[in-house]
């Protein structure tokens, strides 16, 4: 019987893989090839196969992988980059890195994505550049929000970090925007064993400059074009995400497998009120990187959940608008209340594929009863 289940468990997956990671290790170090290096180069490119894209440029992490957008697009002082307020901070760092100034378009409701009925009336003529993020695996709504930008001929950078597959009108994310970042932070979908991270375009000129860009500003050995960083990919990330992308096609489904019964479980409870589940709409296809759930008294909720034997986590508890990191932009409570409301109230349920049928059905169980105790 089910005693408890973990929010999140990342060694479940390493026991199924242990061999072929150990082996591919091994290789690396027996070659020395601890930067870049053929597995890097060979993730690049499969990665960018899986985006439907012409170039992936593997860096250190998605956060790098934003900040080369930008310096890619030339954006900096001055400039406006419009995001959301509800994402993990990350998606806000190179924007300040490049010099450039965030602005916010709160998120929809059901998909908790960037609101393309809002947008328009946040750009400027300094809008530069717009960001909006696969929050939770869930694809934003990329058709109004390209056909909002490409009027007024702006470049959209997906910041697909939590959605690594998921589709919006049968296009893999990443590939729509000009740009499409991702992490492979170690939770995530598709994780390396350390940090990691990828740009993935079809613009060639965007792709060789990121490659110099990431390593040192040379586009030939000690010939350095620009200012540039160190934001390579070492060679055992490369040899990891090699092995687990294969894999994730399967890893997903599960994923969706899962939010599948969490929704029919939770129908009931969403009709009555008591819980708000994730809605995906006709044109969207979600890779449930996280399940968050809506509740009211979300503390006590949890408090509740945990003594039933569920792990659960907060994604996320304070808007970026609201972080003091960007008090000077003069966020105020109330700017962006759909984004406060979901940060007052978001839980997110335990969400891997190695979840067994018995801990999933346990949580569906468990999460009635919390409400229901809660009452
Ligand atoms: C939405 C979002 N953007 C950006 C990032 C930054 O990625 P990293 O942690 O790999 O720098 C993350 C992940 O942490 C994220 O969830």
């Amino acid at each position: 019987m089910t005693t408890a289940v973990p929010f999140f468990d990342l060694h479940r997956q390493y026991e199924s893989i242990a061999d072929e990671i150990h082996a591919e290790l091994r290789e690396v170090c027996a070659k020395s090839a601890f930067i870049l290096g053929e597995k890097v180069t060979a993730f690049e490119s499969d990665f960018a196969k899986f985006t439907g894209t012409r170039h992936g440029v593997a860096v250190n992490s998605g956060t790098s992988a934003l900040h080369l957008a930008l310096r890619c697009l030339n954006i900096g002082p001055g400039d406006e980059v419009i995001t959301v307020p509800m994402t993990f901070i990350a998606t806000i760092w190179g924007i300040c890195y490049a010099g450039a100034t965030p602005v916010f378009v709160d998120v929809e409701p059901a998909s908790r994505t960037m609101d393309p009925l809002k947008l328009e009336a946040a750009i400027t003529p300094h809008t530069k550049a717009i960001i909006p993020v696969h929050l939770y695996g869930q694809p934003a709504n990329m058709r109004e929000i390209l056909r909002i930008a490409d009027a007024r001929g702006i470049p959209v950078i997906e910041d697909a970090a939590q959605a690594h597959g998921a589709s919006a009108d049968g296009r893999p994310v990443g590939g729509i925007g000009r740009i499409g970042c991702f992490s492979f932070y170690p939770g995530k979908n598709l994780g390396a064993y350390g940090e990691g991270g990828a740009l993935v375009t079809n613009d060639d000129a965007i792709a060789a400059r990121a490659r110099a860009l990431r390593d040192h500003g040379q586009s030939q050995r000690y010939q350095h074009d620009e200012i540039g960083y160190n934001y390579r990919m070492d060679g055992f990330q490369g040899a990891v995400l090699g092995i687990k992308l294969r894999r994730l096609h399967n890893w997903t489904r599960r994923r969706r497998q899962i939010a599948t019964y969490y929704h029919e479980q939770f129908a009931p409870l969403a009709r009555d009120g008591r819980l708000e589940i994730p809605v995906e709409d006709e044109w969207s296809r979600g890779v449930y990187h996280l399940y968050v759930v809506l509740v009211d008294k979300r503390d006590a909720f949890r408090e509740r959940l945990q003594s039933l034997g569920v792990g659960s986590a907060l994604h996320y508890p304070v808007p970026v608008h609201l972080q003091k990191a960007v008090a000077a932009l003069g966020g105020r409570r109330g700017d962006h209340t759909v984004s406060e409301r979901i940060a007052e109230r978001c839980v997110s349920l335990p969400m891997f594929p190695e979840l067994t049928d018995a801990e999933v059905e346990f949580v569906a169980a468990r999460v009635r009863q919390a409400l229901q105790d809660a009452s």
